[in-house]
This record gives C-alpha cells, sequence and structure tokens, in this order.
C-alpha cells in the first residue's frame, strides 16, 4: 500500500503571512502516523514557505515550472531554482495550466522531464472534462494523459511520479465526485500502470483532487485505490485542511 499524501494547492491566492501561519499550525500539529504533508505555495513566497515549514512536517511544493533548465525565458522559473529553494515537488499538468495556459501532452512531459532531471517529485495532473464524461470518454481521456508521459519515461522516473486524478469538472465547482466514481477511474490508472510494471502499480500514490473538503475527505480516502488528495479551496484554511490531513490516518 502506498502511504498517504495530502498535497494542498494555493493557486495564485494566499499570503506570507498565511505561510507563517501554516507553518506554526503543523509544526505543533498532532498528524497521523504516515501521513505525508505537502503544500503547493506560489513562487514569491517559497524562499518564506522554506523558512516556515522547517522543522514541520510539511513538504514544500511548487505549481509548475519550465521546461527549461535556465536561459533567456523571461518571467519562467526552472526546476533548479525550485530546488535552491528547497523545494520537493512539484505540480505538472494541473487541468488549469492545460486549459488556461494550452500546455499540451508533450508540453506536460517536458515538464515532467524537467522536474524529474533535478531531482524534484513531479505530481501528475489528469483529468476529463464535463463534455468528455458525458460522453462516455473519462478513461480514454485519463489514461491517454498518463501514458503520453508514462510512454516518454524510463523505468526508474516513472517510478518517481505521484499522481493525482482531478475531473475537471469538480475542481473548484463543490461538485465532488462520488467516491464510486472517483474509484472507478483510481482502479483504471492503476490497472493501467500494472501493464508496465506490476510493482510500479502497486507503490504509486495515486491521489484524488476536485472539492476535496473536510467532511468528504474520509470517505473518498477509503476507497482502495485514492492514496491521498491534492486539495484546493479547503486547503487555504488551517483547520479545513488540518482535518483532510487527519482523515487520511
Ligand atoms: P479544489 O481544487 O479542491 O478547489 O477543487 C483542486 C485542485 O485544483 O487541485
Amino acid at each position: 500500500m502506498p502511504t498517504p499524501l495530502i498535497a494542498g494547492n494555493w493557486k495564485m491566492n494566499g499570503s506570507r503571512q498565511l505561510v507563517d501561519e501554516f507553518g506554526r499550525a503543523f509544526r505543533d500539529a498532532a498528524l497521523p502516523d504516515g501521513v505525508s504533508v505537502a503544500l503547493m505555495v506560489p513562487f514569491p513566497y517559497l524562499e518564506a514557505a522554506a523558512r516556515a515549514f522547517e522543522g514541520g512536517p510539511l513538504a514544500l511544493g511548487a505549481q509548475t515550472l519550465s521546461d527549461r533548465p535556465s536561459g533567456a525565458f523571461t518571467g519562467e522559473v526552472g526546476g533548479e531554482m525550485l530546488r535552491d529553494c528547497g523545494v520537493r515537488m512539484v505540480l505538472v499538468g494541473h487541468s488549469e495550466r492545460r486549459t488556461l495556459f494550452g500546455e499540451d501532452d508533450a508540453a506536460v512531459l517536458a515538464r515532467v522531464r524537467a522536474a524529474l532531471g533535478v531531482g524534484l517529485t513531479p505530481v501528475l495532473c489528469l483529468g476529463e472534462s464535463l463534455e468528455e464524461r458525458d460522453a462516455g470518454r473519462t478513461e480514454a481521456v485519463v489514461l491517454g494523459q498518463l501514458e503520453a508521459v508514462l510512454d516518454g519515461l524510463d523505468a526508474a522516473q516513472r517510478a518517481a511520479l505521484v499522481i493525482a486524478y482531478e475531473p475537471v469538472w469538480a475542481i473548484g465547482t463543490g461538485r465532488t465526485a462520488t467516491p464510486d466514481q472517483a474509484q472507478a477511474v483510481h482502479g483504471a490508472i492503476r490497472a493501467r500502470l500494472t501493464r508496465y510494471d506490476a510493482e510500479l502499480a502497486a507503490a504509486m500514490q495515486v491521489l484524488y483532487g476536485g472539492s476535496m473538503k473536510a467532511d468528504n475527505a474520509a470517505e473518498l480516502l477509503a476507497q482502495p485505490d485514492i492514496d491521498g488528495g491534492l486539495v484546493g479551496g479547503a486547503s487555504l484554511k488551517i483547520d479545513d485542511f488540518l482535518a483532510i490531513c487527519q482523515s487520511a490516518g
């Protein structure tokens, strides 16, 4: 069984003050044994977060990275810089990056490679739109996004990934996938991973994201193929995020 991971994604929200408050609250919090927690904060707060989270359980994450190592790419942030700031993991292929910023499967693969190349853990996000679900294409879309990345990696690189299934229609909408709906897709992801390697499939952390909240986390996390959560809105409130982390134990 993969160990549970609860990762918060602040998106373009938060403040320096909130970073400090989270650092303090989590340092004092009693988390269940074996549960890992991480927070993906906006770039400008990374250094403050690295300090605030030191000595506590929160691992530091970023929300995207450039596919280039360094150079004349105004406005971009490279993986080496993230490492330098204490970042351990980075979201890649979040649906907002795919839909609002035009990141296609090739761009996602390039970013996964860039992250792996500097020792960051990529959290690869997959998910179908409502139209795709209604058309009965959920598995085709999600597994297609998965294979587009896995096929471009070697076995060691695949083993270094975390996967997050986030149905686009559930993100920020308050409309969570039911535990059965989520489990069905997680099971399909796990089965597809088995085609690559049974050990890879058994060890892979596959997180659910999309309106995960304190009051629905436990039943989602109880599903056999859901190994944790990627939490947006509810990760901005200390009590809510802590409650979700507690329910992963
Ligand atoms: P949400 O966002 O929890 O606010 O739905 C999840 C995400 O986008 O990672």
